[in-house]
């Protein structure tokens, strides 16, 4: 026999909220990133049909100067799905209308909460919110504790390795672990790196012995940089995480989840039968123009199965266009001739 082995089936990571009445198990422990702009819910539910996500998350909700309404963070969160457990991620500054938030949350099916202290946005940054609260490890604990104290979900944090530099991430982890967090997502890059930059995964091998050697038992999930479905093997044993978030790599191949755990690879005839439902799926909720918009935020980074493999000028061309009609011509011709 020749090919490379089956990768083993990772067990389900579980994640439970205070008191350990509520649990949330992912299984397996490989989530789907938050991406404002993408991952609302009918991306979600698109790639987690397609099979090996194990959870995943709204994209943020900001609150700022009232708590968000149930009917809002439903929006957020979809229809619950019974197959794969989804978060809904809040990003607060401080401690202000977020008791009654993460009740709507709760309201609305949140399987948890995660918090995010990661977001580079200089709009948000200048807020004093996402990765600028990376500077106030302290004012972050109260957030998390608070959280932690008012639902018996899991509440998980979910942060950047620093803003300018490193120098402080032990630090911050210690005061989120300290605060109760259920599980921490740690984005290997810093906040000045944004989105470009290689992830560094030695800080999330740092993060988890760091943790370990503090006695914390708290889950380390490594995200950023997770290109291919060998990745996330390869970042589970250089890093030692718990479990592994992918964000841009599933909008490059949305199958990476199922591939990584040894599923068989999707063929360009399924990436062309993917848009298509996609684009769908979109015009079903939110009508043409959505869909014009979003199958070109896919044609952006698509290259599963090599779809756009000496095709770039005609990605460039699909990119250009602003007819609906003309990049679902492209994926309804490529269905058909390609097996
Ligand atoms: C377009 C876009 C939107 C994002 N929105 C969020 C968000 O709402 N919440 C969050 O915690 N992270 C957000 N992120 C960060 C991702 O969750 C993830 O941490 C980051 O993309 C690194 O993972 P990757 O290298 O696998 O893409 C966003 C990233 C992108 C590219």
């Amino acid at each position: 026999m020749t090919g490379a082995p089956m990768p083993a089936r990772s067990a389900p990571l579980v994640i439970s909220g205070r008191g350990n009445e509520r649990t949330v198990a992912f299984d397996p422990p490989l989530l789907l990133a938050p991406m404002e702009g993408v991952t609302d819910p009918v991306f979600r539910d698109q790639v987690i049909n397609l099979g090996g996500v194990g959870g995943a998350c709204t994209e943020f909700i900001r609150i700022s100067s009232s708590a968000i309404p149930a009917r809002v963070v439903r929006r957020y969160l979809g229809p619950v799905r019974s197959d794969c457990v989804v978060g809904v991620q809040l990003m607060a500054a401080d401690e202000d209308h977020l008791v009654k938030t993460i009740a709507s949350a709760e309201a609305a099916g949140a399987a948890w909460i995660d918090l995010n202290f990661g977001c580079p946005a200089p709009v948000v940054f200048n807020k004093c919110a996402g990765s600028a609260m990376l500077a106030k490890p302290e004012a972050m604990a109260r957030i998390i504790a608070l959280a932690v104290g008012a639902t018996r979900l899991p509440v998980s944090a979910k942060m950047r390795a620093g803003i300018d530099d490193a120098s402080r991430m032990t630090e911050v982890l210690h005061a989120v672990a300290q605060a109760g967090a259920a599980m921490i997502s740690l984005h290997a890059r810093l906040r000045r790196h944004s989105y470009a930059h290689p992830a560094t995964w030695d800080w999330i091998a740092e993060a988890t012995a760091f943790l370990r050697g503090q006695g914390f038992t708290t889950p380390i999930i490594g995200n950023g940089g997770i290109d291919e479905a060998g990745d996330v093997a390869r970042m589970r044993a250089e890093t030692g995480c718990d479990g592994v978030m992918i964000g841009r790599g599933a909008l490059a191949d949305p199958w990476i989840f199922r591939t990584s755990g040894g599923g068989v690879p999707p063929t360009r005839s399924d990436a062309a039968r993917f848009a298509l439902s996609y684009s769908d799926a979109v015009i079903a909720e939110r009508g043409e123009r959505a869909s014009l918009s979003k199958l070109k935020q896919l044609v952006r980074w698509y290259r599963c199965a090599g779809i756009f493999d000496g095709r770039e000028d005609e990605r460039t061309r699909l990119l250009r266009s602003d007819r609906l009609d003309e990049l679902r011509a492209w994926f309804a011709v490529h269905l058909e001739r390609v097996a």
